[in-house]
């Protein structure tokens, strides 16, 4: 049996936790999130943490879930491994390289696992289309086309998630992607170009990310991968 515990269990980490719940071996333990987290806990049958630091000390942990908002996510992770907890931690796991290279050698140096929620790797259609590629059935893949696109409303209040400084923008919230075509075409680009800007969503009812975003990437052997996120197209005017 594998007990876990959830850092920020809003819309996704609840899911996880109801997830992990329904399996044989996997029990949530406890959750911390300063807001939902005595809901959550109630719903769940297990223990609120009044902190981070109560929580990730727990002797009964195995591993913690970090769901909270994208630049959160550093702390609980590094204090997660100091209490030698594995730990799982949403994407994008952090919002620079600097810290996402502290997680993961605070998590190496205490000799925990750690892994990132990236997800696509895991569809069955990404998945399939990798093992026709790596078994050679459909020879060479010399271009990768990604689009994540869809209008965006006015919401009641501002999201954490349309926050550049929160979210990272769509490029680092929406890194599903970003990490899926690198999966697909075997490794990192060798230069990779990007142009972006906010083209349908500036104003006090929209946050600061840019919602048009284009990348242009070439990898070795000259393959190319063109990536696009984009909420300034409206259906059906465009
Ligand atoms: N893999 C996926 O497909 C996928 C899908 C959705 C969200 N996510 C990721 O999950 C994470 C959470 O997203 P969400 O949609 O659930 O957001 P959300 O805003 O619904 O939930 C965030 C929760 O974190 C809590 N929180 C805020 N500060 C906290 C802190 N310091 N410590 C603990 N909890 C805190 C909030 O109270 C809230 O309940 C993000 O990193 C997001 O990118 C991943």
């Amino acid at each position: 049996m594998i007990n876990y515990a959830v850092v920020g269990v809003g819309y996704f980490g609840a899911e996880l936790a109801r997830i992990m719940k329904e399996q044989e071996d996997a029990q949530v333990v406890a959750v911390y999130d300063p807001e939902n987290g005595e809901t959550i806990a109630k719903e769940l049958s297990c223990d609120a943490e009044a902190s981070l630091e109560s929580l990730v000390s727990r002797p009964d942990v195995n591993c913690v879930i970090v769901a909270s908002p994208n630049y959160l996510h550093k702390e609980p992770v590094i204090l997660a491994a100091k209490h030698g907890k594995n730990v799982f931690c949403e994407k994008p796991i952090a919002l620079s390289y600097a810290d996402c290279d502290e997680m993961v050698k605070a998590c190496e140096e205490n000799h925990v696992i750690f892994m990132a929620g990236h997800i696509m790797n895991f569809f069955n259609g990404v998945h399939h289309a990798k093992e026709l590629i790596n078994e050679g059935k459909i020879g060479k893949v010399l271009y990768c086309h990604s689009a994540r696109n869809g209008w965006e409303d006015v919401q009641e209040s501002v999201s954490w998630k349309k926050i550049r400084e929160k979210s990272g923008g769509h490029l680092y919230h929406h890194i599903h992607e970003l990490d899926c075509v690198q999966f697909l075409m075997g490794g990192m680009p060798e230069e990779v170009t990007m142009e972006a800007g906010n083209v349908a969503h500036q104003g006090e009812a929209f946050g600061d990310e840019d919602d048009m975003i284009f990348i242009t990437a070439r990898f070795k052997d000259g393959r190319y991968a063109v990536m696009e996120w984009g909420s300034a197209f409206r259906w059906p005017e465009h």
